[in-house]
């Protein structure tokens, strides 16, 4: 026993492997091997010497089991080792960039916006884009065949549909907010949205952005209209904005305004922006016509209000610098990448 228990350290202390460990198992632990052999010898030996050699058996077998296991233990955290470290994923490299799309300058002014007019209490409110010929124009005090129709010629639908056109106006908004009340009280909106026209060149497209805004209670007057759009201008445009207001017509407003701003890009002394007057138009307004209100049941008598229309492309083509507008709807990404910026925020 001492002499295959020495035989077995030695060979043991050289194996280096797994499998090495398992062939040797096998040549001394198996049925036929040496260790069993000397299980077999018990059989010759007296009861008393049986007693000492089982005894002296049993631990020999036990320290020979123990040295094959440690190592079976040591090797195979030997191999796990190896295998962890060929598949240690290095978090330390930089990963691939995302790429990241950016907001649309349509989407910024939309949002920019709304954010002022809600904190002023407005509502948004949103209507079609295919609107009535009653609604677009009718109940805004053009009846067919006004002459201020021209100036807005769109798109018309055909056949059962020929009362119905792509609206030209944002304007929509003040019927269809006046008649969907159905008690007739305050209204506070401001509708965003895309109009249409028959024009396109490098300031006009076919389709654009507008934004209206509609108020109506009772002892609204010119003033309110004045402070709320001289706040809009400098809010969006700059404290350092000044507002002018020019008297002018609008069909479904009286009396009727355009607002101009001091130009952004020279501070009013002239330049090719503004074509050297120093003013730039961006807003149409005015009190509700009184036939508006009427038309879509409220008692002018007893409520007013105030309402105005702007092109939020132009608005954008002044802040960001945009020479044409077409470039606003072409969806080219270089165009789209240049408000990839905080700095637009
Ligand atoms: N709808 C007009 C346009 O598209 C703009 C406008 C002018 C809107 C006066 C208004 C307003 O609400 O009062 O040219």
């Amino acid at each position: 026993m001492d002499s295959l228990l020495q035989e077995i350290k030695e060979k043991i202390n050289n194996i280096k492997t797994l499998k090495e460990l398992n062939d040797l198992k096998v040549e001394y632990l198996s049925k036929k091997g040496p260790v069993n052999e000397l299980s077999s010898k018990m059989k010759d030996l007296s009861v008393e010497e049986k007693k000492e050699y089982g005894m002296k058996l049993n631990a020999f077998k036990l320290e020979v089991n123990s040295l094959f296991d440690s190592l079976k233990e040591q090797l195979e955290n030997e191999v796990l080792n190896e295998k962890l470290k060929n598949e240690t994923i290095d978090i330390t490299l930089p990963s691939k960039k995302v790429k990241r799309g950016s907001k649309h300058p349509m989407s910024r002014m939309v949002e920019e916006f709304e954010d002022l007019f809600v904190s002023m209490g407005y509502t948004v409110y949103d209507g079609p884009e295919i609107e009535s010929d009653e609604n677009c124009f009718q109940k805004l005090n053009l009846p067919v065949g006004h002459p201020a129709r021209d100036a807005q010629d769109t798109f018309y639908l055909e056949n059962e549909y020929e009362n119905y056109l792509l609206r030209s106006q944002t304007s929509t908004a003040q019927v269809r907010a006046m008649e969907e009340h159905t008690e007739k009280g305050p209204i506070r909106i401001v509708c965003p949205g895309k109009v249409y026209r028959r024009d396109e060149d490098a300031t006009h497209s076919h389709q654009f952005m507008q934004i209206e805004g509609l108020v109506i209670d009772e002892n609204i007057s010119m003033a309110d209209l004045k402070g709320t759009l001289e706040l809009f201008c400098k809010k969006i445009l700059g404290e350092k904005t000044e507002v002018r207001f020019r008297p002018s017509y609008f069909p479904f407003t009286e009396p009727s305004v355009e607002v101009d701003v001091s130009c952004f890009k020279c501070g009013g002394k002239g330049c090719n922006l503004c074509k050297q007057t120093g003013w730039i138009e961006v807003l149409g307004a005015g009190m509700v016509h009184p036939n508006v209100l009427e038309m879509s049941g409220y008692d002018s008598k007893k409520y007013q209000g105030f309402a105005f229309g702007t092109g939020i492309d132009r608005f954008a083509m002044f802040k960001y610098g945009i020479p044409d507008i077409r470039t606003i709807y072409g969806n080219d990404i270089r165009f789209l990448k240049q408000f990839d910026r905080k700095d637009v925020e």
